[in-house]
């Protein structure tokens, strides 16, 4: 039986966060063993936001070192970057025709960071989730993993799909979003009311998975709880500790209910330090591979267009059915 595909991917902007890796990349790995996987470093949706050219290219690098160094294996999986597979951005304008402005202007992310870049609301990130769909549906994928603040963007890459499909019969698989009931929106340890973000200008608000293991503890020491010194999970009223018994959870794979026995009658400071520990833990063979990989910017190349070929195979084909149905010479 020929296994289900999967496509997701991660904006080049350098150094990723615990978010990404508890809502995505760690069922990236895991699903490796059992999908045909395709894992896109998404180069060209970072443009959205004014770059450093030279910073851009280290990002994406870095984005390949921090896939493989997570345990993405580039034998088993499609690693690749999105710009070096021009059927991205074909496909994106494409589906940018099939995409009604009333749709996009539905989108949460849209209209958060067009307030958060005032100064710079670009057509690119009003369209942004054409592209994606275009991304998607290029894999014919079954499956989109990804943490909760995608869900809306695979949601409408549905719609697109469907429709194209009516219009001009079947042309694309229908995508589900794959978002894990637990960490899918890993929130910031200085605000717990909102998610994990690079962009985040608090302090020890964001734990990047280079940071050392002195910074994750200093990090999650400093993580804003309540006074009730409970541990009990209750996001509505306890967001910082329902927050870090998430994280903990995922990486020690209990449930909420089994933390809370674990944690029963201690305080918030013994807790903290478990949940320190756990994600030091975690990440301690992540760093080595990292500077590793890092330190050998050939190896990666090697990688990325071994993975660009492989990954061009099969959205051509897509691509080629598409124009064909629309009437587009190529
Ligand atoms: P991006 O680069 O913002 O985030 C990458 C992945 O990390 C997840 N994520 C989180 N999960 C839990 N808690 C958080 N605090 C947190 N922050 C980020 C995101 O949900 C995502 O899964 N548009 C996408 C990139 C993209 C893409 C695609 C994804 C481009 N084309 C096609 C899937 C399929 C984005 O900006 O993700």
């Amino acid at each position: 039986m020929e296994k289900k595909v999967i496509l997701s991917g991660i904006q080049a902007t350098g150094d990723l966060h615990l978010g990404n890796y508890i809502g995505a990349m760690k069922n990236f790995v895991k699903m490796q063993e059992d999908y045909d996987c395709y894992y896109m470093i998404a180069n060209l949706h970072a443009l959205t936001v004014r770059r450093n050219p030279n910073e851009l290219k280290q990002n994406a690098l870095k984005v390949l070192a921090t896939y493989i160094a997570v345990g993405i294996d580039p034998d088993k999986s499609t690693i690749f970057l999105q710009s070096q597979v021009h059927e991205h951005a074909e496909l994106g304008w494409v589906l940018d025709c099939y995409t009604y402005m009333g749709e996009l202007s539905r989108m949460t992310q849209y209209k958060d960071k067009s307030s958060k870049h005032a100064d710079n609301i670009n057509a690119g990130l009003f369209t942004y989730p054409s592209l994606m769909a275009g991304d998607i549906l290029l894999y014919q994928a079954d499956l989109v993993p990804t943490g909760e603040d995608q869900k809306q963007h695979v949601e409408l890459t549905r719609d697109i799909a469907e429709r194209f499909n009516k219009l001009y019969g079947e042309t694309f698989k229908i995508p589900e979003p794959y978002i894990p009931k637990i960490g899918a929106r890993i929130m910031g340890l200085q605000d717990p009311t909102s998610k994990m973000s690079k962009s985040s200008t608090l302090p020890n608000d964001t734990i990047l998975l280079i940071d050392t293991p002195e910074e994750i503890l200093k990090k999650v020491k400093k993580a804003v709880t309540d006074s009730e010194g409970i541990v009990k999970y209750d996001e509505k009223n306890k967001p910082g500790i329902s927050n870090l018994m998430e994280i903990y959870g995922i990486i020690n794979n209990k449930t909420m209910e089994e933390i809370e026995k674990e944690f029963e009658g201690e305080g918030y400071g013994t807790f903290k330090v478990a949940v320190a520990e756990s994600i030091i833990k975690e990440l301690d063979p992540f760093r080595k591979k990292y500077n590793e990989l890092m330190a050998n910017p050939k190896n990666l190349e090697e990688i990325y267009n071994k993975g660009a070929k492989k990954a061009q195979e099969v959205a051509s084909k897509t691509l080629k059915d598409v124009y064909d149905k629309i009437g587009i010479i190529r």
